[in-house]
């Protein structure tokens, strides 16, 4: 197989690009335009085996379109994404242009070039601000209302799929929903934990991203938003899914196309952890009691975000390997420090 990874460079598609390296054979070509993936990721990935890698941004349609061709590509791992909520409020037509426009042009060129499998990352966002959470957390066919631009372009990119796959027979794709991912490189053949790839974009606004920023010196102290949630203890609750187990869920969506057909899978560990209970995990794991300040709730934060997780386990018999919020903790720390 011949694979097309876009945003290969970044922080999710290169776990993708490192797990894929490692456990088959198949002809790999990260395309990224570099604007917060980063040479050393690529420098690390090579290390594991030989790739191809493209500079290019997706807005160059007709390159892109030809790179399928050249390649003789039969599947796309879709990554290359703006994800910034606050900045998606500001600048609304980036996120329209780079998320929605880029990925229906790559569907566009893929069924061009009878590319027949599409692996998709959406997000949690999609669901927007649930009004109630069911008790097994929130399944894929809940309600879609996203309140970001973010979260828009994601929804409408998953309508375009699902809207080509209907009218061309021999197109499937796979959605997944993210929620809360987190974490680095578990290196199993190293038993110091050094992870050689994870998140290095700037500015980072994810919580377990800040706790460790905090936890090794670079930031001085951090807030938590909002302690007055209708939550087990005030703070908010999200789902952190450890980053090689949500890659994993995409080499299993590869295999998993061969035999069925297209789909939309939640991803998460349906299991929930308070903004407070995270800090404390960090803080206990790194041995670091850095300074934590109350601040109001962030515009737009949902009290509780849990997945249900059923389907993706049931359908696709994906079983996590690092449900473990110290593991979590732990691998963003060292990354951090490296
Ligand atoms: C994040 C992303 C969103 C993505 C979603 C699912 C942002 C703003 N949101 O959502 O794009 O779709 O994951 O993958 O990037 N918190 C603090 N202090 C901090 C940082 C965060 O208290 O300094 C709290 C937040 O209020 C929230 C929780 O920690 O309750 C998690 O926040 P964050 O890591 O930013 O993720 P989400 O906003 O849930």
């Amino acid at each position: 197989m011949n694979i097309l990874v876009t945003g290969g460079a970044g922080y999710i598609g290169s776990h993708v690009v490192k797990q894929l390296l490692e456990t088959t054979s198949y002809t790999i070509v990260v395309l990224d335009n570099l604007s917060t993936g980063s040479h050393q990721t690529l420098d690390s990935l090579g290390k594991v085996r030989d790739f191809k890698f493209i500079e290019l941004d997706l807005k160059e349609f007709d390159s892109v379109n030809m790179i399928l061709k050249e390649n003789n590509i039969d599947t796309i791992l879709h990554f290359a994404a703006s994800i910034v909520v606050p900045e998606s409020v500001e600048n609304p037509l980036k996120y329209y242009l780079n998320n929605t426009v880029n990925t229906t042009n790559l569907i566009n060129c893929a069924v061009e070039n009878k590319v027949n499998k599409f692996i998709f990352s959406s997000t949690a966002a999609v669901y927007g601000e649930p009004t109630y959470l069911p008790l097994n957390g929130v399944d894929e066919e809940f309600l879609t209302k996203p309140i970001n631009p973010y979260g828009m372009s994601k929804l409408m990119s998953e309508k375009v799929l699902e809207d080509t796959a209907k009218a061309c027979s021999d197109f499937k794709y796979i959605i997944f929903r993210y929620f809360n991912v987190a974490g680095a490189d578990v290196n199993y053949e190293d038993e110091q934990l050094k992870p050689r790839i994870g998140q290095s974009f700037p500015n980072a606004t994810h919580l377990i991203k800040i706790a460790s920023e905090c936890a090794c010196g670079k930031r001085e102290k951090m807030a938590i938003f909002g302690n007055d949630f209708n939550t087990k203890d005030g703070t908010g609750v999200r789902d952190y899914i450890h980053v090689d187990d949500l890659a994993n869920a995409h080499i299993k969506a590869m295999e998993y196309l061969e035999n069925n057909s297209s789909d939309v899978f939640n991803i998460g560990y349906g299991q929930g952890y308070s903004v407070k209970e995270v800090i404390e995990t960090m803080q206990t794991v790194t041995s670091v009691k850095f300074t934590v300040n109350s601040a109001p709730r962030r515009a737009g934060d949902p009290a509780a975000l849990i997945s249900d997780n059923t389907k993706i386990k049931t359908k696709m018999n994906w079983k996590p390997k690092y449900n473990n919020l110290e593991l979590i903790c732990k691998s963003s720390f060292e990354w951090e420090k490296r």
